[in-house]
């Protein structure tokens, strides 16, 4: 049995037809030709295939296409602007997170949905108290870094840059956070209301 199914992939719209048992992985890859997200173990276990699904990071091999009908899905090549790299792509460059490059695509886009987890409060396991007793938010230490990428593998054994990396793009987005905090307060004197992250990759 066939469906067609319409995805908005990295801010563009895009259609095929596919058997129903077809995975998300499987139509990003074979059928639409974007071949950011990676075909590891094909099982849910190593996080290469992970994308943001409606800005949440999601293991595409684990879903299936007809049942994310008109979702809104960024890759890691969809998180950069013309020109200009996402923060943690350039963290990555700039702490060398990478050997072969095979895990990245997963392990950049899953590092950006668990920073904004992150930052919105979710407790990790190792969150102490759950995160509930420090009113000024859950501090990314490395071992909730390696305890919230704990899903994405790398068999090059790149984790010590890895954890370098995000502890960067962390600090870039806290540092970025405090600027708009203070720019929306100036704002909101003023009577304009903010706004959240997106990663629709809608750049129209
Ligand atoms: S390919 Fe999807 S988790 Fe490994
Ligand atoms: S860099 Fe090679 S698998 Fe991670």
């Amino acid at each position: 049995m066939e469906a067609n199914v319409t995805l908005h992939v990295d801010g563009e719209e895009r259609s095929a037809v596919v058997e129903t048992r077809t995975t998300l992985l499987d139509l990003l890859r074979d059928k639409l030709g974007v071949s950011s997200p990676k075909k590891g173990c094909d099982h849910g276990q190593c996080g290469a295939c992970t994308v943001l699904l409606n800005g949440r990071r999601a293991t595409t091999c684990l879903a299936f296409a007809v049942a994310h009908e008109g979702a809104s899905i960024t890759t890691a090549d969809g998180l950069a602007d013309v020109g200009d790299l996402h923060p943690v792509q350039q963290a990555f460059l700039d702490q060398d997170g990478f050997q072969c490059g095979y895990c990245t695509p997963g392990q950049i886009c899953s590092a950006v949905g668990m920073l904004d987890e992150a930052a919105a409060g979710q407790p990790s396991h190792v969150t102490p108290n759950g995160g509930v007793s420090d009113p000024t938010g859950i501090k990314l230490t490395d071992a909730e870094i390696r305890e919230r990428m704990s899903g994405n593998l790398c068999r090059c054994g790149a984790y010590v840059n890895i954890v370098a990396a995000i502890r960067q793009a962390a600090g870039a987005q806290a540092a970025g956070a405090q600027a708009a905090g203070t720019a929306a307060d100036d704002t909101q004197a003023a009577g304009t209301p903010t706004a959240g992250t997106d990663y629709s990759g809608d750049r129209s």
